[in-house]
């Protein structure tokens, strides 16, 4: 294993800050210039070797240039392959959609039709949204606090934060939030309060079309959602009518455990988007599933240049074929998992009350601190000793540990100690100020 080395100074960013538009965030938070990834390991132009805690919002869930992927794209182009096909049959789109069939529907026995839409989540959750009106003739849909569904305005006009929506400079509508499992705390249950909402005429709800859910919110504060809530809240849109659309986006891929988040409550969603780590190697690649009669787009009725993305399709199925044959990366996942739930649970008890609690499930786990200004020192910290972590949560309080699911047991200890000694540092600090 590398070690973690960050480089000591901050690059010249003459020519970002000169042309590029300052809405860029992540480079505030990870100054430096990054020049490769292997793995669960980025490399800056300077030298620097960091642990990659972030793993592109997870869309790199098999890390970074993945051999068997990487070698698969790189024998595509070599044979001159179609880089983007629109929406033609194409060989690379074939052999895609029957692995996809062969490792993921067959075995789960679904039968969605996978509708390939632009290659964002956003875009996924688009075509989600819209078709669940189509299908229903209702244009009201139900989403849930602290939810993130995207930037473009119908998928944020779901999504909670209020500076994301701001952005829009207009109204977004067609949308109802009610709070998700625990929102006001332990004591009400908010899947009754949406029962008694639905069902009271008199209550201002519209009839829905669809009910929007994260299966584990990871923008949102690696809130998990217990089966028992979401099986009552997949119960109250049948019994309205309504779809359930679940996004998958960041929980997809085995993030959670399962390939779909949704298998561990024992959901059937009717409509569900995937992007993010579809395609394995960082490739842009969206598509959305849904119930073979909700196929009712008109051909052609939702476009996009881009949904031909051959070289995606080629990594995709590469990917299956390297993970999703047996459940080897589940049970992967799932002991990393509990090795990483214990060390976050260690954690928070160690400090409470500044760690609030350890959150989340698979290998989508966090700990919320109690600000997010403590947050923002531990990730600065952490990030000068050569690991990339982000927060989530309304506050960017929850301190989010998204590895690549392939991440060796041995570095994801090497990070989560990196981990733990900047939380400590920064909270001797804070006790320190304190005192004074
Ligand atoms: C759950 C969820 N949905 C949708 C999106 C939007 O995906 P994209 O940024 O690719 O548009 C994200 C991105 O983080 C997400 O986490």
């Amino acid at each position: 294993m590398p070690k973690p080395s960050p480089s000591p100074d901050p690059p010249d960013t003459a020519v970002f800050d000169r042309v590029e538009s300052g809405v860029r965030s992540y480079c505030r938070l990870f100054p430096r210039k990054f020049v490769r990834g292997r793995g669960a390991w980025l490399y800056d132009a300077a030298g620097g070797a960091y642990l990659d805690f972030l793993s592109a919002c997870g869309s790199l869930n098999y890390g970074h240039n993945h051999p068997v992927l990487k070698a698969a794209l790189l024998d595509y182009l070599e044979q001159d392959g179609l880089a983007i096909g629109l929406d033609l049959h194409t060989e690379a789109k074939e052999r895609f959609l029957a692995e996809f069939e062969r490792s993921i529907l067959r075995p789960r026995g679904l039968d969605y039709r996978l509708m390939c839409t632009g290659p964002t989540g956003a875009n996924s959750v688009e075509a989600a949204l819209k078709l669940a009106r189509k299908v229903t003739g209702r244009h009201n849909v139900i989403a849930f606090t602290n939810g993130f569904h995207g930037m473009s305005l119908g998928a944020l006009a779901a999504t909670g934060d209020r500076t994301k929506r701001e952005g829009a400079a207009l109204p977004l509508g067609g949308i109802t939030r009610e709070g998700f499992e625990g929102y006001y705390g332990p004591a009400i249950d908010t899947a009754a309060l949406l029962e008694r909402r639905l069902a009271d005429p008199s209550s201002g709800l519209d009839k829905p079309a669809a009910i929007l859910l994260e299966t584990v919110q990871g923008e949102g504060g690696v809130n998990a959602a217990s089966a028992a809530w979401a099986g009552r809240i997949a119960q109250l849109a049948r019994a309205e009518g309504a779809l359930l659309i679940v996004d998958e986006i960041q929980t997809g891929c085995g993030r959670t455990g399962r390939f779909f988040g949704f298998e561990e409550l024992g959901l059937k969603p009717d409509i569900v988007t995937l992007a993010k780590s579809l395609s394995g190697l960082g490739l842009p690649f969206a598509a959305t599933l849904f119930r073979p009669e909700l196929d009712i787009f008109m051909p052609g009725q939702h476009n996009g240049t881009f949904r031909g993305n051959c070289h995606a399709f080629v990594t995709g199925e590469a990917a299956l074929r390297q993970f999703w044959r047996d459940d080897g990366l589940e049970r992967e996942v799932a002991r990393k998992g509990a090795l990483l739930a214990a060390r976050l649970a260690a954690m928070a008890a160690a400090h409470r009350p500044f760690v609030r609690r350890a959150k989340g499930r698979g290998m989508l786990q966090g700990i919320e601190l109690s600000s997010g200004a403590l947050a923002a020192q531990v990730i600065r910290l952490a990030f000068a000793r050569g690991l990339v972590i982000e927060g989530s949560g309304p506050h960017d309080e929850v301190l989010k540990v998204m590895a690549p699911l392939v991440i060796g047991e041995d570095e994801l200890m090497a990070g989560l100690d990196i981990l733990q000694g900047a939380l400590e540092e920064v909270l001797v600090r804070q006790r320190r100020v304190a005192v004074e």
